[in-house]
């Protein structure tokens, strides 16, 4: 039988994941250095504590937490994050609001499926995160990048996209944004630059999506508030905002633990979609996360991370300013796991040159990889800090500074 005859057309044209198919090419090579994932690093997984949670939770609630639950979400860990948002943001949400998901990953699906028809538009930042375009491109959506500047999203060139889309009848469902230390810029979008963009999605009747597993990961500065926690505080608008937010970052991406809060009109259909692909999200698995919150550990992991991660940040920053000729750009994050480095457009191709630099064992993304299909960019790339040794960071600037600098 012809198994591959009978694929949905949805199947048969998926991509396969080209970033995986760059890191197998380096995985296994002895010496390479690596800026290439987007891993962070286990030594921040708290796995001493969550062993004894998970023993804990099984014994005492497993009657409850080892049978089907409810698809939102369960209550322990809903009331642990309606808590934790209201001492440390200020913001009150009931739990009708919430919907656990299996990272973060998966909530993003839920969203779009419950908004997006084939053809309609999804607005994104130019670069963003590749899992979540494929995902709106799996809904059939038109995904459309719209460049950055150090402050985020470029209103005026957002302004314009959505005065052609509209005049092409096109239906713009929603903003897809990372505020905060961007995937894969490190990019934090600026105060003002929060205000205008929810002025402008107000005017413009375009719900936002905002995605935000790096945002406890600040090493320095001062915080930002959130466009959730501006649009229901300042705007007192509980519509424009959907926010998700990702334990991945913050205990490890093994336990599939993200939650989304919104607008009970989205989070219902949300959880339907929820409901029909897994059920229900994993139960003993919540119970744990509600617990580490709740006993107070949260808090201090949190300090714990960025003072692990501060140092890894450091290096790199002073690291390319040491190595990298005056040409090359890059930004200088506060936080997050990632900085983006480009050259001046048209000066380098680093998706021509990435086998030059995987031949001298050091690895990173090509910035192309970032976009939508036509709208990518070729004179930039990705680094990642939290996987390699600070070690390998100064060693591995200096190569990657050696090949830009033969070229430029
Ligand atoms: C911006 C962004 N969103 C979502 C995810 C995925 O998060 P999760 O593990 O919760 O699915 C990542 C992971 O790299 C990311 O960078």
């Amino acid at each position: 039988m012809d198994i591959k005859g009978l694929y949905s057309s949805s199947t048969a044209t998926m991509k396969t994941s080209m970033i995986r198919e760059m890191l197998a090419q380096t995985k296994g090579v002895a010496g390479m250095i690596s800026f290439a994932g987007g891993f962070p690093s286990p030594a921040t997984f708290p796995a001493d504590v969550l062993a004894v949670l998970f023993k804990e939770v099984t014994l005492e609630t497993g009657t409850d937490s080892l049978q089907y639950g409810a698809s939102e979400g369960d209550s322990d860990l809903k009331d642990a994050i309606i808590d934790w948002e209201h001492t440390n943001n200020k913001i009150s949400l009931k739990p009708e609001e919430l919907l656990v998901c299996n990272g973060a990953t998966n909530g993003i699906y839920y969203f779009t499926r419950a908004l997006v028809n084939p053809g309609d538009v999804i607005l994104c930042e130019g670069p963003t995160f590749l899992g979540s375009v494929v995902t709106f491109e799996a809904a059939g959506a038109e995904v459309v990048a719209i460049d950055m500047d150090s402050e985020g999203i470029i209103i005026d060139k957002l302004v314009q996209k959505i005065k052609t889309l509209k005049a092409q009848k096109k239906s713009i469902k929603f903003l897809y944004t990372i505020p905060d230390f961007q995937n894969p810029t490190g990019i934090t979008m600026s105060l003002q630059r929060r205000h205008e963009l929810i002025k402008l999605m107000q005017a413009e009747e375009i719900l936002i999506l905002e995605d935000d597993p790096y945002r406890e990961l600040r090493f320095t500065g001062t915080r930002i508030a959130s466009l959730f926690e501006l649009a229901r505080t300042e705007y007192k608008d509980t519509k424009l905002v959907t926010v998700i937010k990702s334990f991945s970052k913050i205990l490890g991406p093994g336990l599939r633990i993200a939650i989304a809060f919104g607008n009970e009109d989205l989070i219902k259909p949300m959880c339907s979609w929820l409901q029909k692909i897994i059920v229900n999200p994993e139960g003993v698995t919540q119970k744990v996360v509600a617990r580490y919150i709740q006993k107070g550990y949260l808090q201090g992991h949190l300090k714990d991370i960025a003072n692990y991660y501060r140092p890894y940040l450091t290096a790199i920053l002073d690291a390319l300013q040491k190595y990298m000729p005056p040409e090359v750009s890059f930004t200088a994050p506060e936080g997050g796991i990632f900085i983006w480095l480009s050259t001046p457009q048209n000066d380098l191709n680093f998706d021509t040159i990435f086998s030059e630099v995987v031949a001298q064992k050091v690895c990173y993304i090509p910035g192309s990889k970032f976009y939508p299909e036509n709208q990518e960019k070729y004179n930039c790339l990705r680094l990642n800090f939290s996987y390699p040794s600070i070690e390998q960071i100064w060693a591995g600037v200096e190569t990657l500074a050696s090949v830009i600098k033969s070229k430029v």
